[in-house]
């Protein structure tokens, strides 16, 4: 793990202008969370909160993945977050095809190769786009196991998604007592 290149990636994030999105971002955000543990967890994109403050998850989406997560035993300390796109895309709008791959092949390569996690949790549809190109429905492949870059990917939902619906939310539980284990024989 090489903290020095992450941080000059996050300088870099915070003045990237590789995709349409720099246009209309308050700001870039690069990701934080515990490199230490070297788990990552791979979001969508930054909402108006999020946009504001430069920090992932810091709205109401926040508070309901802060609460969920210590409900199963974990803390988002635990992680290393960071959106698939790192600039808000207007109106909240969904990250494009085009804009995923900017922001994977200019940043998210580089910061997996500086943070080398052990596993990957793609929560929602954006992070599994970006990085296993599958457009499979997110109820198909929840729970499975992938591979991007020779690191094992868990699948899971997006926390917008587990707030709204309390079935996926059930599911997204498993997803995490998983993760424990995968975590303890890894
Ligand atoms: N992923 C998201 O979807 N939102 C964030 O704020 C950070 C990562």
């Amino acid at each position: 793990m090489d903290i020095d290149t992450l941080a000059t990636l996050a300088r870099g994030i915070q003045h990237c202008r590789s995709c349409r999105l720099w246009e209309t971002r308050t700001h870039a955000v690069p990701g934080s969370g515990a490199f230490a543990r070297r788990t990552v967890l791979l979001g969508e994109a930054p909402g108006e909160k999020e946009d504001e403050l430069g920090l992932p998850f810091m709205g109401r989406t926040g508070r309901f993945l802060d609460g969920f997560l210590e409900h199963n035993g974990f803390h988002r300390d635990d992680f290393f977050i960071t959106p698939a796109v790192k600039c808000r895309p207007p109106k909240n709008r969904d990250p494009r095809l085009d804009e995923l791959a900017a922001c994977r092949d200019r940043w998210l390569g580089a910061q997996l190769e500086a943070l080398e996690p052990r596993m990957i949790l793609l929560a929602g549809k954006a992070a599994v786009r970006q990085t296993l190109g599958l457009e499979d429905a997110l109820t198909s492949i929840n729970g499975r196991v992938f591979e991007y870059r020779g690191i094992p990917c868990l699948v899971t939902y997006h926390p917008t998604a587990m707030m709204r619906f309390k079935k996926i939310r059930e599911t997204a539980v498993k997803n995490l007592a998983n993760l424990h284990d995968i975590l303890r024989t890894a």
